[in-house]
């Protein structure tokens, strides 16, 4: 797509108007000219970031250059293109996504599922095909929704949703939220006038995760995989929130290609085969299956590339549900046909089956550490890729009513990759009269008191603040290894000393009475010690675990170090108004009133004022020291099997001053790797500009 010559020009150019922007934050661009190179940059930057998954500028610089574009835009109203970056703005509330043919019916595949199978289907090829020889290319199938997009004259057009294969749903708009897809190409380039590209749309895993993390936060039922998160993501209503939910489009398909008399670009030969089509895809700048692409000989070496990628196939950053294997040849493509279902000169490898049917035996209902309830499903042990599965939560009443789940149900339960296991649907066919209906408690299970709802959330709460079950959850969180990390104090026992009133409260865990402890079955002399030492070793914990595990609502581990960097000492806060907290990174409205509430809570202060009496330190140190940090302006990835906890690891960076990259970038420094490594090594290698150390090599650096 770009030659290293024109990325160096480019990215040079962003530090020249960047610079230029520095001196006089508003000036504008004066000329046409200036602006259209101004877009090439931006684009540039899309490209790099949204196909190539790298950075040549971080985020504030490239909003300033996109802010530099629009401003000169506002005062140039006719100097704005339609494929411009700034033309990615979403348009308000879509009513309804209006019907569209699709130019070529979007088909199906037929699937394999074995060596067996993949035969077969190789011999059929072969028969009709008329020959013995022949290519296959094999690539990822991607597991989310199915795209058409439309471009002419170089201008994206159109872009549609599979719908029911013959007619989609239009979500041009939509499509242009996402900027793994160009608004303009250069197909003129390769004689195509008329395209007609296929594609599906990803989340990738770690934004899926934050997407849930997200939706859990605010009380709605977490989406049960990446694939229904990105179909509904496509045909949300509202196009200014589509950007948000990071998803991102790989093209794998030319289905039309006209030049500008209407010829068939696909018949005569200008695109010779499905490769050919990879390549110029990805030529043109849009995300393509090309780095996990195969060309394979003939079928064994398909089905070894199959069984190999199978075992690969946790590591790839987004989820897919098998490998498709095509005839490379489109003259060969030509002879195999199609039936009215699928293409006979492609099919689909399948992987092991990651769903299965279970019953659902009965229902338990959690308390959390702030009282919401959660049901949750216990179910004959079920095995499921590799993992045996027995209890499911099921979020909230709303779930259990959507899916009409009743115990004693047969039910479809899904786990895919690193996304918790949960209720597809129940198999409503298996029914025998014998499922009973859900019946929502109307008391808490643990302290009987009423349950209340507040109109905004999804979940029932037990608002006694004293109640076990949540005093327990809120010391279990508190000792937990990501906030106080207090070994020694694990679930049970901290359970057993609620029921022994031992602990009411946080501050509890610092007066215990050991003697009383010593009593109790199990305790003896060395546990007794090596829990006060755990204790006492959490006095000097840092302000940002300080924070987190005081379990303040929908302030989590991130937000936690965010806010600590704000203060001197954690009573700053008392100090602080809602809308001083907003202004902080990472703290939306919501949050920003949690946390003024906690604040202003009197339990919440005497425990603060208790812990600190206890001796807690309540101090954010961690600027000066990181200032001169052994680390300090160093940047850190960790990738493959470590020693250490990852978490531990990056804590270390940031405690010396080093900060921590998503990826790897010319911008990283120092590359750690494990056991293992996979394509982050390969990547940092083959960028040059890296310090690749093992785990011992970083030790000794902080030591
Ligand atoms: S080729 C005529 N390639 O899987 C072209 N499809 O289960 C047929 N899919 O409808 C499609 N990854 O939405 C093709 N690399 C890939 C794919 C892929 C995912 C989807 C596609 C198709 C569905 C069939």
């Amino acid at each position: 797509m770009y030659s290293k010559e024109q990325e160096q020009k480019l990215i040079h150019d962003s530090q020249e108007l960047l610079k230029q922007l520095k001196h006089a934050q508003n000036f504008l661009l004066h000329s046409e000219n200036e602006t259209e190179q101004l877009r090439k940059i931006i684009r540039y930057h899309e490209w790099k970031y949204y196909v190539q998954s790298e950075i040549a500028i971080t985020d504030f610089e490239f909003d300033q250059l996109y802010d530099l574009l629009k401003r000169t835009e506002a005062e140039h109203h006719d100097w704005i293109t339609s494929d411009s970056p700034t033309q990615r703005v979403a348009k308000g509330l879509t009513k309804e996504f209006p019907e569209v043919q699709h130019l070529v019916p979007m088909l199906s595949l037929d699937n394999s599922y074995d060596a067996e199978d993949l035969n077969d289907w190789d011999e059929r090829v072969k028969k009709l095909i008329e020959d013995s020889n022949v290519e296959y290319c094999v690539e990822p199938k991607f597991d989310g929704a199915g795209i058409s997009l439309v471009y002419e004259n170089n201008q994206f057009m159109r872009g549609a949703t599979r719908g029911d294969g013959s007619v989609g749903e239009e979500i041009t708009t939509n499509c242009k939220q996402l900027r793994s897809i160009p608004l303009s190409a250069d197909f003129k380039k390769y004689g195509i006038h008329k395209i007609e590209i296929r594609g599906e749309v990803l989340i990738n895993k770690n934004s899926f995760q934050k997407i849930n993390e997200k939706r859990i936060k605010d009380g709605l039922p977490p989406f049960g995989n990446p694939r229904n998160a990105a179909s509904g993501g496509l045909r949300i209503k509202d196009s200014s929130e589509v950007g948000k939910r990071g998803m991102e489009a790989f093209l794998y398909h030319i289905s039309v290609a006209e030049d500008e008399s209407g010829n068939d670009l696909l018949a005569s030969g200008g695109i010779k085969s499905h490769s050919h089509a990879i390549e110029t895809l990805d030529s043109l700048g849009f995300k393509s299956p090309r780095k996990e692409f195969f060309i394979a000989k003939n079928i064994a070496d398909v089905i070894d590339y199959c069984h190999q990628f199978e075992k690969r196939r946790e590591n790839l950053p987004y989820e897919i549900d098998g490998l498709v294997i095509k005839v490379d040849k489109l003259e060969l493509q030509k002879k195999c046909g199609y039936t009215s279902h699928h293409p006979r000169w492609a099919i689909a490898y399948k992987f092991a089956a990651k769903q299965a049917t279970t019953e659902l035996l009965k229902v338990e209902y959690q308390v959390g550490r702030t009282g919401a309830i959660t049901p949750v499903a216990k179910l004959e042990p079920i095995a499921l890729a590799g993992v045996t599965v027995s209890s499911v939560s099921m979020f909230n009443e709303e779930f259990i009513r959507e899916k009409d789940i009743r115990v004693h149900d047969k039910v479809l339960v899904e786990r895919a990759g690193e996304v918790i296991p949960y209720i597809v649907m129940p198999i409503v066919e298996a029914r025998t009269g014998a499922e009973e209906k859900i019946i929502f408690p109307t008391h808490c299970p643990v302290c009987d008191s009423k349950l209340f709802k507040p109109e905004t959330e999804a979940n029932w709460r037990c608002i006694n603040y004293n109640c076990p079950a949540q005093v327990s959850e809120r010391i279990i969180h508190y000792v937990s290894k990501d906030a106080m990390d207090i070994a020694g104090l694990g679930e049970k026992i901290v359970e057993e000393f609620v029921a022994q009133n031992f602990i009411h409260t946080i501050p509890d865990i610092y007066n215990l009475n050991f003697e009383a402890i010593g009593k109790l079955e199990g305790w003896k002399e060395k546990s007794i010690n090596n829990l006060k030492a755990a204790i006492e070793k959490s006095k000097t914990q840092s302000l940002p675990r300080l924070l987190f595990g005081l379990g303040i609502r929908f302030v989590g581990e991130t937000t936690a170090k965010k806010l600590a960097q704000q203060v001197n000492d954690i009573s700053e806060f008392q100090n602080f108004s809602v809308e001083q907290l907003q202004a902080i990174e990472d703290v939306g409205p919501k949050v920003a009133v949690s946390i003024h509430d906690f604040f202003h809570d009197e339990n919440n202060l005497k425990i603060i004022s208790q812990l600190k009496e206890s001796g807690v330190n309540t101090q954010h140190t961690k600027t000066e020291s990181a200032m001169d940090g052994k680390l300090f302006g160093k940047t850190f990835l960790f990738t493959g099997t470590m020693n250490m906890k990852r978490s531990d690891a990056e804590e270390m960076v940031e405690t010396n001053g080093g900060n921590i990259l998503g990826s790897v970038t010319s911008k990283l420094n120092y590359l750690v790797v494990g056991e293992d490594a996979g394509s982050k090594l390969a990547k940092a290698q083959k960028l040059g500009t890296v310090n690749i150390i093992r785990e011992a090599d970083f030790l000794k650096m902080i030591e």
